[in-house]
């Protein structure tokens, strides 16, 4: 089994720990989950991601008690939830799944309020609450409210879907490929959405992902699964693209690490280079990406760019110092 947790004396800031977690279905000789143990710590947004088969969606599933694990313990904010009140439990985690899986016959402002209206909040709060979540997932209140889940987009559903998961506020959001079945242009859109709503709300999310490019997108930590559910990797996503725990995760990742890389590197950690004197062409926000500033350059021919505050860079002084280890074969 795989230790990954934080602080081996067990004081951790962990909003969900599992230990030794184990799903074993009937009639299936290989566990679905093997012991498995993982911290994720308060506000944290974490992906998982791994073939198809590697136990994600049952890993999820033990977490809100829709799947009873077989061994092991769930902690949620300190607490022991592996035999608490399913129900209880769900009140307290928001679950988005691909299939959103609105009610047909219900208004969105009557699906959105399903888990205010279960704890018996009164009409007035429910609607409030209904027209803010709408808001926050930029869908306009007045229009969208009383329409049915069918006039909607696959993409408006699916904003649906987290309105609804976060209705009660809870502190923690699972979601299982929300995005999964909506086409590149508005995924992309719907992820950059859901960053700057978390940068928001800052709920602990669990984030199941098939798409290697959201989970380094989307995640502060990745959790790398193998075949047989077998932790390969849990760690940021620069970190995982500079040093890959193995060859499972270096195949995984796939082509172009180094150019991915550039994106997540931001200039104003680049070791300054000797400033020559020579005239810049362009000044750029220490905040910017690598990938961002050499966009600019190649876009203005510049030669050398001017980090507000900082060094003076030319494109080799980026390439080199964002150079990856060399692969242990090449050494
Ligand atoms: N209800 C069930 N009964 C028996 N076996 C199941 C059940 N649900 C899942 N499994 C098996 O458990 C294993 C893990 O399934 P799970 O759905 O967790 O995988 P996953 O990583 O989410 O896959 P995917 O990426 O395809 O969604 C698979 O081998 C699957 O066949
Ligand atoms: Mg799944």
């Amino acid at each position: 089994m795989l230790d990954i947790s934080n602080a081996p004396d067990g004081t951790t800031d962990a909003m969900i720990r599992l230990t030794g977690v184990t799903k074993h279905y009937e009639g299936s000789d290989a566990p679905a989950v093997a012991p498995l143990t993982m911290d994720i710590r308060r506000g944290e947004f974490v992906c998982l991601v791994g073939p198809s088969g590697c136990g994600k969606t049952t890993t999820l599933r033990m977490i809100n008690r829709l799947v009873e694990p077989t061994a092991g313990q769930i902690w949620i904010d300190g607490q022991d939830v592996t035999h608490s009140d399913p129900d209880q439990l769900r009140r307290h985690i928001g679950y988005v799944i691909q299939q959103v899986g609105l009610i047909p016959h219900m208004s969105i402002g009557q699906n959105v309020g399903i888990v205010p209206s279960m704890l018996g909040w009164d009409r007035k709060r429910i609607s409030a609450r209904v027209d803010e979540l709408l808001e926050l997932v930029g869908l306009d209140p007045s229009v969208y409210r009383s329409r049915y889940p069918k006039q909607l987009s696959g993409g408006q559903q699916q904003r649906v879907g987290v309105a609804r998961a976060l209705a009660a506020d809870p502190p923690v959001m699972l979601m299982d490929e929300p995005f999964g079945a909506i086409d590149p242009i508005t995924r992309e859109r719907l992820q950059a959405e859901f960053l700057q709503l978390q940068e928001r709300i800052r709920k602990t999310i669990v984030f199941v992902t098939h798409d290697v490019d959201e989970a380094l997108r989307l995640g502060d930590r990745i959790a790398i699964f193998a075949e047989g559910s077998r932790l390969a990797q849990f760690d940021t996503p620069l970190e995982i693209l500079t040093n890959p725990a193995d060859d499972f995760v270096r195949t995984f990742i796939g082509e172009g690490a180094a150019l991915r890389r550039l994106s997540l590197l931001r200039v104003g950690d680049l070791p300054a280079s000797v400033d020559s004197g020579e005239p810049v062409d362009l000044t750029v926000g220490a905040d910017e990406t690598v990938a961002g500033v050499l966009e600019k350059m190649l876009m203005a021919g510049a030669e050398r760019v001017h980090v507000a505050g900082g060094a003076t860079l030319t494109v080799q002084d980026m390439l080199l110092a964002t150079a990856l280890p060399k692969h242990p074969a090449l050494r």
